[in-house]
């Protein structure tokens, strides 16, 4: 997705800018560009391609210029040019916008600002904002941003130079985010913390409509009212050192073999063994509130989906709460019902996902109260929902989300257990049981990462199959959809995660010998209904790839490969039953010659509807 980045300072603004937008790479992107302000003129270079591309260009640039711009462009309007990569500028090229989001009333102000005579250059949504900043455009530029700002419908953020002002940078944000770096004699802003993390570690988040004017030594934060805003500098603790690939080839990988630690990040402190229950602090709810909660709506995309739908067994099964899942996407639009109690749970790892973000912008205004489980601190939809739970997996940078996964699948478990304890619903003998086998999630998911080897080995094997399927019941339907949905990301082979007992419904036509199916067969009170489902696939000629409990014979003569999970209480089998599914697409993509952490048309962060 679409990425922000702008400096001004007394340093090389061309080589900041450039590291800035190799940090944000990871987000998705088709074409970049960056503007400096140079001797009252505006220098620009934009392409269609990747940013290798710009180290040569950029490094011929003339040196000495200290304010610019820069832009990672992931093409929602207009397709991925040159001429419609960001930098936008007005007629006279004096005004230069880079922007993140959508303009949906952009073509009735493009026909509006054409009658007036302004010429557009590209066939970009973007391109009103510098026009329609040059038509407010009489004393100052400030003012002239805020009038633009009114006509625009849509979710943007904003970095705006001007040649008339040549030490300022302008911000601007709607929907999209947008931080300020405070650094000493130098101001940054970014769409995203990571290009940040490197020069400071001092950030302001603009909110809903504010407008940041932006000098080396100041920063005047103020409102489409021209009311000027007191905001808070947050120190952030995010390690720029950890943002590498730890020697290892890809983010992915690091990110898979991270899980061990990034699970228990995601219980540290919060197992109160002396109550048998979870304490998670930022949930700012009373007692009375959570006892008074009669169901749970769970939302998310992609993968954070795919969390939801098991959140939505723990809470049935551990805390008898009728629960429910929507995407995001959908819930926004359908007006939904939301029963008075439902406490609204909407899980992102970035927690920018626009369609996230507005589900349960909808469910506040319904009057639900929501609660966000995020991975990135200080991220909109954390902010917006007030209350939550943050993963703390680190940042994932890999566009396959891997650890924030297993973090998620924690966290609601923890949650569960909250409710499940409060509630009575759960003896304390079986509080303690749940807790013991959380906290030893780390040790025995760095045993299952110790048969990465075994798992490369039928990645091997398989990597020529065009197709695949993945089938699991309970727990484990959601992990077959998230295998195969792996799959799809990072090799574009074609997966489908289907119940297994549905086969027989439809799917099964599709098995023969060039079929491989992945199957999820733990240890569980229903493992011998997926027996019989896999020995109908079986006597079809279908390779089986089957995930099973150490040990564990049952399997043994239905299967052609078999891999490994250490035996855990079901409803924490997901979270050891994934990794091998997650290093199986890993393997398979590297096969296939895929650029697994930047695959072909996906953003890790989706900012647009
Ligand atoms: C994008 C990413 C997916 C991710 C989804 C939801 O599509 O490519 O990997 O699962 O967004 O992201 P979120 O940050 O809301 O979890």
């Amino acid at each position: 997705m679409c990425g922000i980045v702008g400096y001004t300072g007394f340093k090389d603004c061309a080589s900041i800018l450039l590291k800035g937008l190799k940090c944000l790479e990871y987000r998705g992107y088709d074409s970049w560009g960056f503007s400096f302000l140079k001797d009252e003129n505006l220098v620009t270079i934009k392409k269609a391609g990747k940013i290798s591309e710009a180290e040569e260009i950029v490094n011929d640039f003339p040196r000495k210029s200290f304010t610019g711009i820069a832009h990672t462009r992931w093409a929602t309007h207009g397709f991925p040019t040159d001429i419609n990569a960001h930098p936008h500028f007005d007629c006279r090229m004096k005004i230069a916008v880079v922007h993140n989001g959508i303009i949906e009333n952009y073509l009735e102000l493009k026909k509006e600002l054409q009658k007036e005579g302004h010429i557009f250059r590209s066939e970009t949504d973007t391109e009103v904002i510098p026009h329609l900043i040059e038509k407010y455009y009489q004393e100052d530029i400030l003012s002239a941003i805020r009038k633009a700002m009114l006509r625009l419908v849509g979710a943007f953020g904003l970095a705006i130079i001007s040649t008339d002002e040549p030490n300022i940078l302008y911000g601007a944000r709607r929907g999209s985010p947008l931080i300020v770096g405070v650094g000493d004699k130098e101001m940054f802003l970014s769409s995203d913390i990571n290009a940040l993390v490197t020069h400071t570690r001092k950030v302001i988040y603009l909110d809903e409509d504010e407008v940041v004017k932006l000098t080396p030594t100041s920063f005047e934060i103020s409102t489409l009212k021209e009311e000027k805003m007191q905001k808070e500098i947050h120190t952030i603790s995010l390690d720029a050192v950890s943002l590498g690939k730890g020697g290892l080839p890809h983010f992915m990988l690091k990110e898979i073999f991270e899980q061990p630690e990034s699970l228990h990040n995601a219980f540290r402190g919060r197992l109160d063994y002396g109550r048998a229950i979870s304490k998670l602090g930022g949930l700012e709810l009373t007692q009375s509130e959570m006892l008074s909660v009669r169901g749970i709506k769970l939302l998310g995309c992609g993968t954070s989906w795919h969390a939801a739908l098991i959140g939505k067994y723990l809470f049935e099964e551990l805390a008898r709460i009728p629960a429910e899942v929507d995407y995001s996407s959908e819930f926004r639009y359908r007006d939904p019902i939301l029963l008075p109690d439902t406490l609204v749970i909407a899980i992102s790892q970035s927690g920018e996902t626009a369609d996230t973000l507005a589900a349960m912008k909808e469910a506040k205004r319904k009057g639900a109260k929501v609660l966000g489980i995020c991975n990135v601190v200080g991220s909109s939809i954390a902010r917006e929902c007030g209350r939550g739970v943050y993963l703390h997996a680190g940042p994932e940078i890999g566009v396959a989300s891997t650890k924030a996964f297993t973090s998620q699948l924690v966290v609601l478990t923890l949650l569960a257990l909250l409710f499940a304890r409060m509630k009575g619903v759960m003896a304390r003998r079986e509080g303690l049981i749940a807790l013991n086998a959380i906290e030893a999630l780390p040790c025995l998911a760095k045993r299952v990462l110790k048969k990465a080897e075994k798992v490369e080995k039928i990645a091997d094997l398989f990597y020529r199959y065009p197709n695949f399927l993945y089938v699991g019941r309970g727990y484990q339907f959601p992990i077959a959809l998230e295998g195969a949905l792996k799959l799809k990301e990072i090799s574009y082979v074609h997966a489908e995660g289907i119940p297994a007992a549905e086969l027989k419904h439809g799917p099964i036509a599709l098995i023969d010998e060039n079929m491989p199916t992945v199957v999820l067969a733990t240890e569980s009170n229903i493992l011998d209904k997926v027996k019989s489902n896999v020995a109908e696939i079986k006597a079809r000629k279908g390779k089986i790839i089957s995930i099973v409990t150490e040990a564990s014979r049952e399997m043994d003569d239905l299967s052609d490969f078999k891999c490994s999970v250490p035996p855990t209480p079901h409803f924490l089998a997901p979270i050891l039953s994934v990794i091998p599914l997650q290093l199986l697409a890993y393997y398979i993509a590297t096969c296939l010659g895929c650029d697994v952490d930047k695959p072909r048309n996906l953003a890790k962060s989706v900012t647009v509807e």
